[in-house]
């Protein structure tokens, strides 16, 4: 699967996003070494803080299916009724990418439009001087 598809596959999954309370949809995709696509969007919630964003959902659907290898994950939020914008990983999200991903080759693509373009970032770009497993004997 090449950028320009998981993009696609982000921007697709962004209209599963249950999101009543914000009205921001978010969709992700997140690719595997061995070249499979766990989709994700933005669950949220009456409660506010078990709200899941579209990257968790990824991951988690991805490693509750034994999956710990990726290369890179597309992402894609803007709000219902706006125009495409823009929107980076929350930093509660690129924490659980570090847990899982090498910070210098693993890519974040973050749409830019409902059209396919993106932008392409480096965990390490977006999550400087990180705190992971390796700080753990
Ligand atoms: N959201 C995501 O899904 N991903 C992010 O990285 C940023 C925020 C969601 C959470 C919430 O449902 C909505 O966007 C507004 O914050």
């Amino acid at each position: 699967m090449d950028n320009a598809n998981l993009v696609l596959k982000a921007i697709e999954a962004r209209k599963s996003s249950y999101s009543p309370y914000s009205s921001f949809m978010v969709g992700s995709a997140l690719l595997t070494k061995s070249g499979k696509v766990f989709c994700g969007c933005n669950i949220e919630n009456a409660g506010f803080s078990p709200t899941n964003c579209a990257e968790r959902t990824a991951f988690f659907k991805a490693v509750s299916e034994g999956e710990r290898d990726f290369t890179a994950i597309a992402v894609a939020g803007w709000g219902k009724d706006e125009e495409p914008a823009q929107a980076f990983p929350c930093g509660v999200c690129r924490q659980v990418m570090r847990e899982f991903c090498d910070p210098e080759t693993f890519k974040v693509l973050v749409a830019k439009n409902d059209k396919g373009g993106y932008t392409e970032h480096t965990l390490n770009a977006l999550l400087p001087h990180s705190f992971g497993p390796g700080n753990f004997f």
